[in-house]
């Protein structure tokens, strides 16, 4: 079912930091910071010939990384988001496996426009994971 990676997710406490450490020492092409207030986030996209890397920074006061920035301090991969032709089916499928959806269980609109859904970690060898429709 599902098909590519579409992105890793990287918490970090300090964005400026994180960027340079990819965009510096990793040689790796970076966008400026892009905040979602929607999502509480700011992002930084790294660009890789085959996927990206998101690094994720909390905005506001309920950002829903802020959780993990305080139990990982120093960051750490928060998601991994791959690739589905069908967001609808994908949900449908993952209850019928017994997979936890989370939130109401049906597909949002995610940080790209596009529709996702996010897996429990205990589900997924202790990642969670992002399903967008691509
Ligand atoms: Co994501």
């Amino acid at each position: 079912m599902i098909g590519k990676l579409n992105h890793v997710a990287i918490a970090v406490p300090d964005l400026e930091a994180g960027t340079a450490v990819y965009r510096d020492t990793l040689g790796a092409k970076v966008s400026e910071p892009q905040e979602e207030p929607d999502h509480g986030v700011v992002v930084v996209f790294v660009e890789l010939p085959n996927t990206k890397i998101e690094l994720l920074h909390p905005l506001g006061e309920k950002s829903p990384i802020a959780g993990f920035l305080a139990k990982n301090p120093g960051g750490g991969i928060h998601h991994v988001c791959y690739e589905v032709e069908d967001i609808e089916a994908a949900a449908e499928k993952m209850k019928a496996e017994g997979a936890r959806v989370l939130g109401d269980g049906s597909p949002r609109i995610g940080a790209h426009g596009k529709p996702v859904l996010f897996l429990h970690p205990k589900d997924f060898c202790g990642t969670l994971v992002e399903l967008e429709q691509a």
